[in-house]
């Protein structure tokens, strides 16, 4: 098989490779997407992005487009998020089923973007009940260090005690937790269609671009499908009127099994 034609599939992910993700935390997989299906989503989130700006649930961010749930508004993200590779490898990562929590289009401008400052996901969400959630960050165009792409730290997802940090004070993590200081950190440049999963405590950080083109990714993020509501308050669960203590479920949040073709 020549490079160009290999894609990381549930069939070419090896034990080894699960095994990495889940003692650090996060992995890197190469081509998760084909060369095609890169230039029709790009292309996609690239049109899209003004009139979606417009419908979507976004958060308030002047310098970094931050789109949420774009796949209830745009057939052609719906066909991302609800991609099943991506879905079928997040769950073998993650070796429990999952459901869709919520996706993100982020897109950073040329030079006017910041860093997201170092954070955990999962202090943010109005969960319970959930033994192991994760996202899966795809690049739609090259994304090098210059052009913002993610630095994690190894071996965090234990940290289970912290709450919600800062994302625009580069400090506020280290003050939470001042050992994390002096945790390695592993930054990850991605090619177009390459895609990182984390998991949802695993302490991340995205640079800013200071390249001449947009850095375009979409995040799918992933939850156990036992996860329960605690009222905290988000953006996608605000508007539902959830009861507390009861599972998250309806269309909003389908199952992966119910996303596989096969
Ligand atoms: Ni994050």
């Amino acid at each position: 098989m020549t490079k160009s034609a290999y894609r990381t599939t549930t069939e070419t992910l090896s034990a080894s490779t699960i095994e990495t993700y889940r003692q650090q935390g996060f992995v890197h997989l190469p081509s998760v997407l084909t060369a095609a299906e890169v230039e029709e989503f790009r292309a996609q989130a690239q049109e899209g992005e003004q009139r979606l700006k417009e419908k979507a649930l976004r958060y308030r961010n002047p310098v970094f487009t931050q789109l949420v749930n774009v796949w209830r508004e745009d057939e052609g993200m719906r066909k991302l998020t609800l991609h099943s590779n991506v879905a079928e490898l997040a769950e073998q990562l993650a070796g429990i089923p999952l459901r869709l929590w919520h996706d993100q289009m982020l897109i950073k401008q040329p030079h006017i973007s910041t860093p997201t400052e170092f954070h955990q996901d999962q202090p943010y969400w109005p969960h319970a009940n959930s033994t192991h959630s994760l996202t899966a960050w795809i690049a739609l165009v090259d994304v090098p260090v210059e052009r913002g792409c993610m630095t994690f730290l190894p071996e965090t997802s234990t940290q289970i005690e912290l709450v919600a940090q800062d994302l625009t004070d580069k400090e506020d993590l280290f003050r939470k937790c001042p050992e994390l200081r002096w945790s390695p950190r592993v930054t990850i440049p991605l090619r177009a269609g390459d895609c990182t999963f984390h998991h949802a405590r695993t302490a991340h950080m995205a640079n800013a671009n200071v390249t001449d083109l947009p850095r375009i990714a979409h995040a799918i993020i992933y939850m156990d499908a036992t996860t329960t509501y605690t009222k905290q308050p988000h953006i996608v669960t605000d508007p539902l009127q959830l009861e507390e203590g009861k599972l998250i479920t309806g269309e909003l949040f389908p199952t992966v099994a119910s996303m596989r073709t096969r």
